[in-house]
């Protein structure tokens, strides 16, 4: 019967598309899947260890897959698992077809795919090309000798040329970019550390070899990839030198460079098109229209970008909501009526939400935790929520140099301390705004290292577990967890917080965001209270405690036109 029912609209599509005027063939538009998905990132080195290593693996997170559904996500966002010498975690590849040995075998990377299809989970792959590792067969051919067919897989500046202008490094100790090797007399680029030299991407070589490996998992069944530092590949490979200074405002000069742009339209003809690829790249510029021009439809580069604004947030004062609210609404007024954004507060680049946008003081840590899940999948984009903060996890806030992992932090570190710079401030930037805070192995319940591991965890265990983890949190009816499973089931409830027109209300309300979302004749109104006191806002209209969809406080219905919100209290009302 059921089959019967689909042979029938199939024909009927098929008699509707041969013979519907194409004017008409749009207003039926059908919604791609990334836009009414909710995206769960997982950290894999964090996130379960299945063998005792320490280090989180495949096969762990095989084992949590019906943990992973029970979020009510769509798909998971997997940080890079090829082989790779770790210098950054994987973002330093050796073999683009091949499994980190420390996180498991082929065989299980095509179970964890199939046993993720099989629950309705798709998986995005990290795709990260913008350089590879110093350990990759390329670059050992690349630097072996300057005749070398591999010499232009990437940018080599000859010695004898004199010193190459200068490019700052994001990871360098010495904040180069340029590193030079003795063995050909010659300098190689890398903006990242020096063990991650820069592809050459004007090399149509390179780029083949890119879609031959995004072709080799596109095979295999993968839905999409995120694409790593995509807005750094095309560059001048006359190297012009830059302004004095430059590197205050680096992503002027390495964001969007020369060709990027014809290189996604070929990467998109050659392989994202072909596999019905979902994409999204790391960054999206330096304005809106560099955005636009990644993302819109009519251009078949990608489906969208993330842009840095919302998290980039200054270390030890803080966030500013009002500054939050512009960036946020300016965002989506620049896609109200073309290309679509992904929404996020964190990712394993960033140090807890929960300690950056609020606060972890016992008193007030699980209803701000539950704030920030309700604000990410209340706003229109794709939601992307990274591993443990549906618990809301916190910051670790390491004090000693010795415990951090991050090359980011002990590369820059040493960067400090050659500079003769302020250590102790430098330290203080780093307990608040670590990488590491957020790359904590994840708390799954109160035995030893929070379950994560039955050896030495790689990332010392942040010892709040017995507090916050996963196992007490199923339990509870009221907790951080079940109000994030609460909340995905009420986005795909309602279209209006997936699709809506977003307004935002009271912009100088120093304490609460406040904002609707308008589609096809339902609106619901979103408050937020970002503040750790009470907070009065007055409303468009009364509102009554029947019209409360969800509410983080299970003591407080806000109701009437003069409402007042209880410390990050975050309620959405469904007004029509
Ligand atoms: C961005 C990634 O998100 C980050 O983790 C990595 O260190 C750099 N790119 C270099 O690949």
């Amino acid at each position: 019967m059921k089959t019967n029912i689909l042979l029938i609209v199939a024909l009927l599509t098929i008699g509707l598309t041969n013979c519907t005027p194409k004017k008409q063939e749009t207003a039926v538009q059908v919604q791609p899947w990334w836009k009414e998905a909710v995206i769960y990132q997982i950290y894999p080195r964090s996130f379960k260890d299945s063998d005792g290593d320490g280090v989180g693996d495949l096969k762990g997170i095989i084992s949590e897959l019906d943990y992973i559904k029970s979020l009510g996500v769509d798909a998971v966002w997997l940080n890079p698992i090829y082989t790779s010498p770790n210098a950054d975690n994987g973002y330093d590849v050796s073999d683009y077809r091949g499994i980190q040995p420390e996180f498991g075998t082929m065989a299980d990377f095509d179970q964890l795919l199939a046993e993720m299809h099989k629950r309705g989970i798709r998986l995005i792959m990290d795709m990260v090309v913008n350089h590879s590792s110093d350990e990759h067969e390329w670059f050992k051919q690349s630097r072996s000798s300057r005749t070398n067919p591999y010499r232009n897989y990437y940018h080599w500046w000859p010695a004898e040329k004199g010193t190459p202008p200068y490019r700052y490094s994001l990871f360098d100790e010495k904040g180069d970019a340029w590193q030079y090797d003795s063995l050909t007399n010659a300098y190689y680029l890398h903006y990242f550390a020096d063990k991650q030299p820069d592809l050459n991407w004007e090399n149509p070589k390179v780029r083949q070899e890119v879609y031959d490996i995004m072709k080799f998992w596109a095979e295999k069944g993968v839905d999409g990839f995120r694409l790593d530092a995509f807005q750094f590949v095309a560059k001048d490979t006359a190297f012009p030198k830059f302004p004095d200074g430059f590197e205050k405002n680096f992503m002027k000069y390495y964001a969007m460079q020369g060709n990027l742009h014809e290189y996604l339209k070929e990467m998109n003809r050659e392989v994202l098109s072909k596999y019905n690829l979902m994409s999204v790249a790391e960054g999206a510029g330096n304005s809106f229209e560099d955005a636009h021009n990644l993302v819109d439809e009519d251009r078949q580069e990608l489906n969208m970008a993330y842009a840095f604004d919302g998290v980039d947030i200054p270390k030890r004062t803080g966030y500013d909501l009002l500054h939050l609210k512009d960036v946020f609404s300016r965002w989506d007024s620049a896609f109200a009526q073309k290309g679509w954004i992904s929404i996020f507060l964190a990712n394993h680049d960033q140090a807890r939400m929960v300690n950056r946008y609020a606060t972890d003081a016992p008193q007030f840590r699980e209803a701000a935790a539950k704030m920030l899940n309700t604000f990410i999948l209340s706003m229109r984009g794709t939601p992307y929520c990274y591993y443990g903060d549906e618990l809301g996890m916190t910051n670790i806030g390491f004090e000693k140099i010795e415990q951090y992992q991050d090359i980011a932090s002990i590369n820059g570190y040493k960067k400090v301390l050659n500079e003769g710079g302020d250590v102790a401030a430098y330290m203080a930037d780093l307990k608040f705004g670590s990488r590491d805070n957020g790359r904590t192995p994840m708390q799954w319940n109160s035995s030893p290292q929070a379950g994560f591991t039955t050896g030495t965890p790689w990332l010392y265990v942040n010892p709040n577990y017995l507090e916050i983890n996963v196992a007490k949190q199923d339990k509870d009816p009221d907790s951080v967890l079940n109000h994030f499973r609460q909340m995905t089931r009420l986005r795909k409830e309602n279209p209006a917080l997936i699709y809506g027109a977003y307004q935002l209300l009271q912009r100088e309300h120093p304490q609460v965001y406040a904002y609707t979302r308008t589609h096809e004749g339902s609106r619901l109104l979103v408050l937020h209270n970002f503040s750790d006191r009470e907070a009065s806002i007055s409303l468009p209209e009364a509102m009554s405690a029947k019209q409360i969809l969800i509410n983080n406080y299970s003591t407080n219905f806000p109701e009437g036109q003069e409402v007042r919100l209880k410390p990050y209290q975050s309620v959405i009302y469904k007004m029509k």
